[in-house]
C-alpha cells in the first residue's frame, strides 16, 4: 500500500500532491530594501517544486514596509511586487506543487533599520512601541487584504496569515501582549478580532471558491488550551488550514507537557492535539528530519501535513528522496542559529 504521505488531498479545489509542505521561511539576503523577487528567490522555490514537495508556502512578506521583520525582507505592500511573486508561482507550478505566500507584518518585532516607529496592540513591560489607534488598526487590516489580493493576482493558491512567533496578529491575540480595554482587546474572541476580521475582509473579496486562506498559529498562545479555542475560533471563521508552530512564551507559564513516548517536541505535539479538536486539515512543523519520522505522523494520521523547514533549506530534493526512501542531505541544527538566518551559502550541511 502507498505511504499514506504521498496520497493527494484536495484543498479548495487545489489538489496538493502529497502531504510534505516547505514551510515560509524567509531567504534572508536577497531581497532589497524595496522588498522585489530576485532570481534567486525564483530559483530557490523552483528548486523545491523540482524536488517534489506538495504545497509551498512562501516566506513571510510583508504587508506595509513599516512592519518588515528586516530591510531585506520580501514585500507584498505594492502592486509592483506581483510581477515577481507570479514569476515564482508560475515556477512552482510548473513543477507541480501548489504554492501559497504567508502574509505578515512585524508589529513590535520590526527593526529600527525598518522603522523608528514599531507599533503593537499595547506597550507591555517596558517595551517602547506605540499602541496602535483604532485607526491605524483598520489600516494594518485594509493592507492585510490588498496584500492578499495581490496574491491571488500574482496566482498563488493561497494565502497564509502569520498568526505565529510573536509577530502582530500574534500579539493581538496573546493575553500577554495585548492589554487593550477596547474592542481589540479582553476576551480571546475580542484579542483575535483582527484576524478574524481580515480573514472575513479575504473571504468577501475572493470568495469561497478555489483560494486556500491558512493560519499559523502558535499552539502556545501563550498555553495549549488557548491554542485549541484559536484554532476553533479559525475554523468558524472559515480558514481552511491551520499551520501550529510556537506562540509567545513566558518565564511563569510552563511549556505545553509533552507525554513521556511522544516522539517528536512539544511545538508537534500541540499540532498533533489542534489536530483533534478541528476538522479542518492541521500542518505539523518543527524539527521533523527524516522521511521515517514524517511518515508516522501521517500515518498515525496526527496530522495531515508535515512540513519540513530546514530540512528543505540544506536539500531541496528532501521530498523526493523520502519518497524513493534515500537519505536527504541533513540539516546539522547548527548553534545558536540556523546559517539561512544570515547566509543560506554557509550552511554546512549542503
Ligand atoms: C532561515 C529561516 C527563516 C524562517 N522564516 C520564517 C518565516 O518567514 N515565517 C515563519 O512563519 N517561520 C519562519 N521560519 C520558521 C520555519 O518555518 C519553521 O517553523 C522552523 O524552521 C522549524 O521547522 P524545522 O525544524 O523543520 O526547520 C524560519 C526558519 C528559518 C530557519
Amino acid at each position: 500500500m502507498k505511504n499514506r504521505m504521498f496520497l493527494p488531498i484536495t484543498i479548495k479545489g487545489k489538489n496538493i500532491r502529497n502531504r510534505v509542505v516547505m514551510p515560509p521561511m524567509v531567504y534572508f539576503g536577497r531581497a532589497g530594501n524595496d522588498g522585489l523577487v530576485t532570481q534567486q528567490h525564483i530559483d530557490h522555490y523552483m528548486a523545491r517544486a523540482k524536488g517534489g514537495t506538495g504545497l509551498i508556502i512562501v516566506e513571510a512578506a510583508c504587508v506595509h514596509p513599516e512592519g518588515r521583520l528586516s530591510s531585506d525582507q520580501l514585500g507584498i505592500w505594492s502592486d509592483e511586487h506581483i510581477p515577481g511573486l507570479k514569476a515564482i508561482v508560475d515556477a512552482c507550478h510548473q513543477y507541480g506543487a501548489v504554492v501559497m505566500i504567508q502574509i505578515h507584518h512585524a508589529g513590535i518585532k520590526s527593526p529600527p533599520s525598518v522603522t523608528d516607529r514599531p507599533v503593537a496592540p499595547s506597550p507591555v513591560d517596558g517595551n517602547t512601541a506605540c499602541e496602535l489607534t483604532v485607526e491605524e488598526i483598520e489600516e494594518i487590516r485594509h493592507c492585510f487584504l490588498q496584500a492578499a489580493l495581490r496574491a491571488r493576482k500574482a496566482g498563488f493558491d493561497g494565502i497564509e496569515l502569520h498568526g505565529a512567533h510573536g509577530y502582530l496578529l500574534s500579539q493581538f491575540s496573546s493575553s500577554l501582549t495585548n492589554q487593550r480595554t477596547d474592542e481589540y482587546g479582553g476576551d480571546l474572541v475580542k484579542r483575535m478580532k483582527l484576524a478574524l476580521d481580515i480573514i472575513h475582509d479575504i473571504r468577501k473579496e475572493l470568495g469561497h471558491k478555489n483560494f486556500i486562506i491558512g493560519y499559523r498559529m502558535g499552539g502556545n498562545d501563550p498555553t495549549l488550551d488557548d491554542g485549541i479555542k484559536i484554532a476553533k475560533l479559525l475554523e468558524e471563521a472559515g480558514v481552511d488550514l491551520i499551520h501550529v508552530s510556537a506562540g509567545i512564551t513566558d518565564p511563569d507559564i510552563p511549556l505545553p507537557e509533552t507525554p513521556k513516548n511522544f516522539p517528536f517536541n512539544w511545538i508537534v505535539y500541540c499540532g498533533t492535539v489542534i489536530n483533534k479538536r478541528v476538522s479542518i486539515p492541521v500542518i505539523v512543523v518543527n524539527n521533523i528530519k527524516t522521511g521515517e519520522e514524517a511518515a508516522l505522523i501521517i500515518e498515525n494520521r496526527l496530522a495531515d501535513f508535515v512540513a519540513i523547514g530546514r530540512g528543505h533549506l540544506t536539500d531541496p530534493d528532501w521530498t523526493r528522496k523520502a519518497m524513493d526512501k534515500l537519505e536527504a542531505l541533513p540539516c546539522l541544527d547548527c548553534k545558536p542559529r540556523c546559517r539561512w538566518f544570515n547566509v543560506g551559502d554557509a550552511c554546512p550541511g549542503n
